[in-house]
């Protein structure tokens, strides 16, 4: 039986409870049904699907590293026509909100995978992993606020039916700062609201994606990773993505009214618990799974526990940490 007090409201999506399956870890739809109830979890997020089928990288794509995982899987996917023809119809099977996750590497790429996604009417959202670079500015669209912009101005006009989220790289702070990078997706100017929630810009953000990174097998001297490096994930991230959310949320999120994803390194409920607290509406689990897939069903019971001890919903502890500041504000 769902708990009320772990119900969220993600962008207007109802969910049971806050623990979604992360893109790329969960297969391309349902592929740990037998490893996992897949109703007793928030939702699913799909592989990021792309326009044609991608074969990946070579191997090695996945390598484990001290605290965590490397990965460079390099999009593997079937591509959106088959993603429409052989896995949307089973959509309704699949027991919770299914969310699909799109990459590309030009706007027109993002605008036909998000066109195609919008006409599947039993997708509950769609989130744009935008960790991908731009082949003509050949950079990553997640770490440009101009590009960024003009992305989700285009992808936002197709996305009729659905709530748009997107994904956010982890970037250091600096110059451009996480925030600036949340305010592009959010804030875009000469957009047509569109979606249930008519927004200009992203319903929700994802924060975050996986770290740029590398090792090295020091007796053959040769990168572990086929494509030299890839992106780590898993409890190395943790701190650092709770940080990220964080930010996000008291410089801009709150304000904004812009519910924030947290992703990296869930295993534990307290893990998802510390995302709620640094202004998290919703969580989701991608190595933990890899760990155990059945991980975020104890996620789930650890957060009810949890909120009956707090005599609070998950959606009252969204940003209540007590950090001192916040409380003056
Ligand atoms: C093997 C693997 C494949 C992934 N594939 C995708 C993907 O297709 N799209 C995406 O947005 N993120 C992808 N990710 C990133 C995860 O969705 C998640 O953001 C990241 O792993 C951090 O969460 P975690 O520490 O719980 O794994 C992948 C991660 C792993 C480990």
């Amino acid at each position: 039986m769902a708990e009320a007090a772990v119900a969220v409201n993600l962008a207007g999506l109802q969910l049971a409870n806050p623990v979604m399956l992360a893109a790329g870890t969960a297969g391309t739809l349902d592929e740990l049904r037998d490893a996992l109830d897949l109703s007793r979890v928030g939702a699913i997020v799909t592989k990021s699907i792309t326009p044609l089928a991608r074969e990946g990288n070579r191997p090695w794509r996945v390598v484990p590293v001290d605290a965590g995982m490397l990965n460079a899987v390099g999009l593997a996917n079937p591509g959106i026509d088959a993603f429409v023809k052989d896995y949307a119809p089973k959509i309704p099977q699949v027991g919770c909100p299914v969310i699909g996750s799109i990459a590309g590497f030009s706007v027109d790429d993002y605008v036909r995978v998000a066109a195609a996604m919008n006409a599947i009417d039993t997708i509950s959202a769609v989130e744009l992993n935008v960790s991908c670079p731009n082949v003509h500015k050949g950079c990553e669209f997640a770490a440009d606020p101009a590009l960024l912009t003009e992305l989700i101005r285009e992808t936002r006009a197709v996305l009729t039916n659905t709530r748009l989220f997107v994904k956010l790289s982890p970037i250091p702070t600096g110059k451009i700062t996480m925030t600036d990078i949340a305010r592009a997706a959010v804030d875009v100017p000469q957009s047509s609201p569109t979606g249930p929630n008519k927004r200009p810009g992203a319903d929700a953000l994802c924060i975050a994606n996986t770290t740029p990174a590398m090792a090295i097998d020091v007796r053959t001297r040769k990168p572990k990773l086929g494509r030299i490096s890839g992106g780590l994930s898993g409890p190395a991230v943790h701190a650092m993505a709770v940080k990220l959310v964080y930010d996000v949320h008291r410089n801009f999120a709150k304000a904004a009214q812009t519910p924030i994803v947290g992703i990296g390194g869930v295993f534990t409920w307290e893990h998802a618990a510390e995302f709620v607290l640094a202004g998290a509406t919703a969580v989701e689990v991608g190595t933990g799974l890899f760990a155990d897939p059945r991980c975020p069903i104890k996620v789930v019971k650890g957060l009810e526990k949890w909120t009956r001890e707090q005599g609070a919903s998950v959606m009252d502890l969204v940003g209540k940490v007590d950090d001192g500041e916040s409380q003056a504000r």
